[in-house]
């Protein structure tokens, strides 16, 4: 297709994170267009997102292969082929094996509905709820071999309300995922990245002010 490198995204559900990343795209927010989409579950409504752009897609049921490492390796055949530069896991529900994050090393970004390392794993805004935090957020890492311990390139912060039911923390996290996941991609193909041991550094990027919040805001 065009001369723009293109990504692959990984989804497993309703693929909003997807979304935002196919309207950055096509707004031109991050210079890369979304060249494939493979899910693990053929009723993910991702799939349909995709189809919606004119994007390729891809199911692999995880459920037809043996072991994890020959579904991973599926998984890479496919990126390989599709010649995406760069891996994004947007709600992607399955833990990837060493042969799926060795084949593109430092290339396969993770979004996680927590801060990180806190509330690993699933269910980030339950986790969150029934610990007791008053922020919680979201993350954008870089994939390890461990669930979600990879060096951190973004993360976004709310507020945890008294009345908050799951859903609705997660949906307020939820929000703050679409601006970042944009921005980790963004912040990648500038090659901005820099890197001092588990620590990424944005580099040239503009420094927040510093803050205070407090929750409540007795
Ligand atoms: C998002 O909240 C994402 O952070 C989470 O699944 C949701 C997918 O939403 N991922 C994980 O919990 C990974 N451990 P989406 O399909 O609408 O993008």
């Amino acid at each position: 297709m065009s001369g723009i490198p293109a990504i692959a995204v990984l989804v497993s559900g309703s693929g909003s994170n997807l979304q935002a990343i196919i309207d950055a795209s096509e707004r031109g927010e991050i210079p890369c267009r979304v060249g494939i989409v493979i899910s693990n579950k053929a009723d993910a409504y991702g799939l349909v997102r995709a189809a919606k752009h004119g994007i390729p897609t891809e199911v692999v049921s995880h459920k037809e292969y043996p072991t994890r490492e020959e579904f991973d390796a599926r998984l890479v055949d496919i990126i390989r082929r599709s010649g995406a530069e760069l891996v994004c896991l947007a709600g992607f529900m399955r833990v990837l094996t060493p042969v799926f994050v060795r084949a593109f090393p430092n290339r396969i970004l993770n979004i996680h509905p927590a801060l990180l390392p806190s509330f690993p794993g699933t269910h980030g805004p339950r986790q969150a709820l029934d610990y007791g935090v008053k922020f919680s957020g979201c993350t954008v890492h870089f994939l390890d071999e461990g669930v979600d311990t990879g060096p951190i390139i973004v993360q976004a912060v709310v507020p945890v309300y008294d009345d908050d039911t799951e859903e609705a923390l997660a949906a307020r996290i939820l929000k703050q995922e679409h601006r970042i996941y944009a921005m980790a991609i963004r912040l990648y193909f500038r090659g901005r990245l820099g890197r001092k041991g588990r620590r990424v550094l944005a580099d040239g990027e503009t420094k927040i002010p510093e803050f205070f919040h407090r929750n409540p805001d007795a």
